[in-house]
């Protein structure tokens, strides 16, 4: 990196801006600022980084972190986590971590049970507590894509080969050249 050492980038999309990402990156900025840290760490905001759902989202470089599902109230444990304090787990983007489970075990259900209709994959993904953003989002950015069913005015919905690389379901059974 340049003069900096981390970089924050918070996304301020329309999901996000909803639950409040200006106000909470206006804080930051501010807290940066008074704390002189702004010397080596930069604060943005971005476009959406495909987790609206899960929103106010923000991703930290070179760290690779993400922290979802931000307050203003999160910002005294990121802030000791940018001056070298730890990672604040609970809100952590990882493969284990709630936010990523659920949709695992989603795209997972939706493999075991042959889900191929919208309506049913909708319940689906509600029944994971997964609600209507998260699944309109998954068209819109790749990890879903509908299909028509030879013969018929009607849609097939599969998983994308995206989304069964990232919850790492592309192995046995689940070919890759099926999506
Ligand atoms: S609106 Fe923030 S991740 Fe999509």
């Amino acid at each position: 990196m340049y003069w900096t050492k981390k970089h924050v980038m918070m996304c301020t999309s329309q999901h996000c801006n909803q639950r409040g990402a200006m106000d909470v990156l206006g804080r930051l900025r501010r807290e940066v600022f008074r704390r002189g840290l702004d010397t080596e760490i930069m604060v943005n905001n971005c476009g959406t980084i495909d987790l609206c759902d899960i929103g106010p989202n923000m991703v930290i470089y070179p760290d690779n972190v993400i922290y979802g599902g931000l307050t203003a109230a999160d910002l005294p444990d990121i802030l000791a986590y940018l001056q070298g304090g730890p990672v604040v787990e609970r809100l952590l983007l990882q493969p284990r971590s709630n936010f990523e489970g659920k949709r695992r075990d989603f795209y997972t259900g939706m493999l075991s049970n042959n889900v191929n209709n919208e309506g049913a994959a909708l319940e689906l993904a509600k029944s994971h507590d997964l609600d209507d953003v998260f699944f309109e989002e998954q068209f819109r950015r790749g990890f879903m894509a509908r299909k028509p069913i030879e013969g018929s005015d009607q849609m097939r919905i599969h998983p994308t080969k995206k989304a069964l690389t990232r919850y790492g379901l592309l192995d046995a059974g689940n070919r890759a050249d099926d999506f």
